[in-house]
């Protein structure tokens, strides 16, 4: 008997259930239809990407890349491997060698279609026409029974058989594919630049700008609101122009979303980490203040002196915090140029009226960073309270093989934001359930089913009790269930074709026919 097993969710993934969907939906509508307003379109990415793509953009050395990444192997792909093992393992049987064979030379083609064998090995493709060769001649001699049975029975009375199967099993072997690793995506900046190049965005009139919405992978330890799986809700703009006031604007967006939602409780830091002209100065000037400090420091920010000194001002630890504020600052050390755009960038976000606090330690995860970089953290979220995260990237297109561009844009931690909401008891009443439609009796099912369609297609939501029930447990469901009327439908309604419509909350009753039921539920519905 097979062993009775109860699934549970991964760690670090969980599921999003009814209610709390409908918030994650609405919070999602909301920030579509305010990105909307500022002229952005949704881009839809895959969710797994080349390896290769998040390594050279997000960074080698990130916690995100090196710890955190969840990786595909696209070269063990079934249609070779599978068929290659058995075919090796079953050397002794010439029937299911011949069988194997087949199925490896219709792998091998399929491969090839798909651009998987090792491209500039001109020898797999005589492989291949070797193989098929092999698989013609034992096939024409298994197609003999005797001939078979005997081979199987005797192999030495058939050495011509067994030679064929020794030659296929070692040009098998040799066979080799081009080794692939694929990513689930941690982030979706490096996505969102791939694709830029791939459509030819930059042919586009004015700044392209993209946002999306959808799941990010990233094996951290769970906690609160920190999840494997996590989801976010991005947005970003690529282009000629780095004009602080398309920073700005970003930002204007995304606290208009904030602001629509609820999400009041927060805070916004800026900072500017400079550009290939300042910063790696800064950063040698820090390695060497750093080197100073060094015993003092922790393991993490031992390593981090050689791979990214400028991740030790990302550190939490409280003995670290006193060291780290007699460090030199980056505002000390941007070229004139940064000074000028980050000088810019506060001038704008006062024109909008918006309120931030400098932060010169704000530096992020992630290496594709240039000049601006901004935070926001929320209310009531513990130590992950960062529910957004975003800055400029002018260098990673190029970085990808793309023509220079600037970039600039934001990642907004779906989980925490309605986290926050939620804690802060902003979250909207969402309408749940309409119309409860308590049916009795065989002959008013027809009129209960044909109401139901009709309200359903005003927009109302309808629950129509599949079974007949009775009036009591009916209305007792009603109840549990949300439903703000419950809709009487006897045999005596349909009848006289007037229907009882009960308003859950107070009791209050009043009978309509069809047309003033629909009229009034709609009316009710729109205020
Ligand atoms: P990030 O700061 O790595 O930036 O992530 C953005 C937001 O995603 C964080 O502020 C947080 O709210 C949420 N987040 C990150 N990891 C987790 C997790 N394990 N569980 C729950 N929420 C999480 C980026 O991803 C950049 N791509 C943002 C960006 C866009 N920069 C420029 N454009």
């Amino acid at each position: 008997m097979t062993e009775k097993r109860q699934f549970r969710a991964i760690k670090g993934t969980r599921d999003i259930l009814p209610p709390d969907s409908a918030l994650w939906n609405w919070f999602e509508r909301t920030a579509r239809e305010v990105f909307e307003t500022y002229g952005f379109g949704e881009i839809r990415l895959p969710v797994f990407e080349k390896l290769e793509l998040f390594v050279r953009s997000v960074g080698a050395d990130t916690d995100i890349v090196s710890k955190e990444m969840y990786t595909l192997d696209l070269t063990a792909f079934p249609e070779v491997q599978g068929p290659l093992r058995y075919l090796i393992e079953s050397t002794d049987d010439p029937l299911r060698f011949t069988g194997w064979l087949y199925e490896l030379l219709r792998g091998l083609t399929l491969a090839g279609e798909s651009d998987r064998l090792e491209k500039a090995a001109d020898w797999t493709k005589e492989a291949i026409t070797k193989l098929t060769e092999i698989h013609r001649q034992l096939h024409q001699a298994i197609a003999d029974d005797r001939l078979l049975m005997e081979s199987q029975r005797e192999p030495s009375k058939h050495p011509e058989i067994h030679g064929l199967i020794r030659d296929a099993a070692l040009i098998a072997t040799s066979i080799r594919v081009t080794p692939e690793m694929a990513g689930l995506r941690p982030e979706a900046t490096a996505g969102v630049a791939r694709a830029y190049i791939e459509h030819g965005m930059h042919t586009l009139p004015g700044n392209v700008k993209l946002y999306y919405v959808g799941p990010m992978f990233r094996r951290e330890r769970p906690q609160k609101g920190r999840y494997r799986q996590f989801y976010q809700v991005g947005a970003e703009v690529l282009g000629q122009s780095d004009a602080p006031a398309i920073d700005a604007e970003v930002l204007e967006m995304l606290l208009v979303l904030f602001g629509r939602v609820g999400l009041t409780n927060i805070k916004l830091y800026v900072n500017s980490i400079g550009c290939k002209e300042c910063r790696p100065k800064y950063v040698e000037l820090l390695r060497g203040e750093l080197q100073k400090v060094k015993d003092k420091l922790g393991a993490d920010s031992h390593r981090r002196i050689d791979t990214n000194p400028l991740r030790v001002l990302d550190s939490k630890l409280p003995e670290e915090q006193a060291i780290i504020e007699t460090l030199p600052r980056i505002s000390d050390h941007l070229c004139a140029d940064c000074l000028a755009h980050f000088a810019k960038l506060k001038e704008e976000l006062k024109l909008r009226g918006i309120d931030y606090e400098e932060n010169w330690r704000l530096v992020r995860g992630l290496d594709y960073y240039t000049r601006t970089t901004f935070e926001v953290t929320a209310a009531g979220l513990g130590s992950q309270n960062a529910v957004c995260g975003g800055g400029r990237y002018d260098g990673l297109v190029e970085l990808l093989g793309g023509q220079q561009t600037k970039g600039i844009g934001f990642a907004i931690g779906t989980d925490r934001a309605i986290l926050s909401i939620q804690e802060g008891a902003t979250a909207p009443k969402l309408p749940g359930l309409g119309v409860y439609v308590a049916w009795m009796g065989a002959k008013s099912y027809p009129t209960a089913v044909a109401i139901a369609r009709k309200l359903r297609e005003c927009g109302i939501g309808v629950e129509l009790p599949p079974e007949e029930m009775k009036f009591k447990k009916s209305l007792g469901l009603a109840d549990k269930l949300g439903a703000r009327y419950a809709l009487i439908i006897g045999e005596d309604e349909v009848a006289s074709g007037v229907y009882t419509l009960k308003r859950l909350a107070d009791g209050d009753q009043r009978k309509l026919n069809e047309n003033d039921l629909l009229e009034y539920l709609e009316s009710e519905r729109r205020s």
